[in-house]
């Protein structure tokens, strides 16, 4: 089945979307940007938010996102026109749409950079590189990997390369089949990680209470908009990619059950990264808020000193590789098809250009780690300031734009019976989506804005 667009099929099956959705959802922001994220923004405080936020805004947002695209059939900006000239409303709704896609070829153009390095240190620790090393070493390790901007740019070019080439072949449905044994393995590995940490270190308690002791004192405005951004930034969410991916859906799929396994699935994931990586941190006492480097210092510690590290190793950073492709693919994806619908150009001749432009960003987003660190765009060098726009603001606006269409400008009898919903689940579903979800997403703007 092909997954690109226009003449769709459908998902073979139920279990292949809840794939397609996982692979999407499940990749860096998980294993690497979660842990990263957690240690700068103080703890559990950001990880309780997070999950509150998974839960009240993340699952109805990635409901509704479904939801329309499955009603309309059609790409995420034609799927919101459809629908809101189907419920009578405005067609600039579409809007959402393109802010979508904008933030896509944002987003794209620095997790490439980050895809570049798990690609490299795959060779890095498969050859042996970091045996015997402690802490200070992998991060010395690092420092120079960061300094050398020409390898950077390398890998950055490989990992781009790569996701051109997969959305311009159109060879989705053959990454498809890999990520089913390709995601329980990352699972797996992630699993073992867990347990070296947990029988490897003594700080196993300790980066479980850091991870999980609720500390409200410790939640400000600038850790709930981090946590929010997170949450749609993991479920990939708020730039139509779960609206393209509900077009390829079939009427008899449950929405709720599905969403419900698609988040769990994440969820799981980036939890056991932290837990592989905290107990780590602390054992070696390294810095838990050293930012994005986080993972790139810690886990070769334990792949250089553990019983076939450099095998374990360096399969994890394949599996790291592959599920930071499936979710590449999906932010090209959507900038590709606009691309094709609007200009003259061919798939292949789209795929690239986009690829070429977005890569070109890429580049001044990996110089802010040496050359042009001290560029600076409102406070923040590049690679800061496109994370920053696209998880803080950006996602979270154009979520808040859905969940509102969806909750005030739908109707809302048709949405129940699309879900299949009754009596009091269907009591909790309105309010959360049209009270909770909106009201805590403006809330949190609000706090931000007087804080
Ligand atoms: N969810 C992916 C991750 O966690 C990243 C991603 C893919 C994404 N598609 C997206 C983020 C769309 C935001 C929007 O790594």
């Amino acid at each position: 089945m092909n997954t690109t667009k226009a003449s769709h099929g459908q998902w073979s099956s139920r279990f292949g979307f809840i794939l397609a959705a996982t692979g999407s959802a499940v990749g860096l922001g998980n294993i690497w940007k979660f842990p990263y994220m957690t240690g700068v923004s103080g703890g559990s405080a950001f990880v309780l938010t997070y999950l509150l936020c998974i839960t009240l805004i993340g699952v109805p947002i990635l409901i509704m996102e479904w939801l329309i695209g499955r009603r309309a059939q059609q790409n995420p900006i034609q799927a919101m026109e459809f629908v809101a000239r189907q419920e009578g409303r405005s067609p600039a709704w579409k809007v959402l749409g393109f802010v979508g896609i904008l933030g896509a070829f944002l987003i794209l153009s620095f997790y490439s950079v980050i895809g570049g390095w798990a690609l490299d240190y795959l060779f890095l620790t498969g050859s042996g590189t970091f045996q015997g090393m402690t802490g200070k070493e992998t991060g010395a390790v690092f420092e120079g990997f960061l300094a050398n901007a020409g390898s950077l740019m390398l890998w950055h070019t490989v990992f781009m390369g790569l996701t051109v080439w997969i959305v311009a072949m159109g060879v989705t449905t053959g990454l498809e089949r890999a990520s089913r044994i390709m995601m329980p393995g990352l699972a797996l590995v992630l699993l073992i990680l867990v347990g070296y940490a947990a029988v490897a270190t003594d700080s196993f308690g300790r980066a479980a209470a850091f991870l999980f002791t609720p500390d409200w004192s410790a939640i400000n405005g600038q850790v709930v908009l981090a946590a929010l951004g997170h949450a749609f930034f993991t479920l990939s969410l708020g730039m139509g990619i779960m609206t393209a991916y509900g077009a390829y859906l079939g009427k008899e799929v449950n929405l709720l059950s599905t969403a419900r396994t698609v988040v769990i699935l994440d969820t799981t994931i980036a939890l056991m990264a932290g837990m592989a990586i905290f107990p780590l941190v602390f054992a070696h006492n390294l810095e838990p808020s050293s930012g994005p480097g986080l993972i790139f210092v810690t886990l070769p510690i334990a792949f250089g000193n553990m019983t076939g590290g450099t095998v374990l190793g360096a399969l994890f950073f394949v599996l790291l590789s592959f599920a930071a492709l499936t979710s590449s693919m999906s932010l090209l994806e959507p900038v590709v098809a606009l691309v094709e619908e609007r200009t003259s150009l061919g798939r292949k001749s789209a795929a690239v250009t986009a690829g070429v432009v977005i890569w070109l960003l890429g580049v001044a987003s990996l110089l802010s780690f040496n050359h042009w660190s001290e560029i600076q765009i409102l406070g923040n060098n590049i690679f800061d300031f496109l994370d920053k726009l696209t998880s803080k603001f950006m996602l979270p606006l154009t979520g808040l734009g859905i969940i509102i269409f969806a909750g005030w400008f739908m109707n809302q009898e048709k949405i129940r019976q699309e879900l299949g919903l009754e009596g009091t689940a269907y009591l909790i579903w309105s309010l959360v989506s049209r009270f909770v979800a909106p009201l805590a997403v403006i809330a949190v703007f609000i706090s931000m804005l007087l804080g």
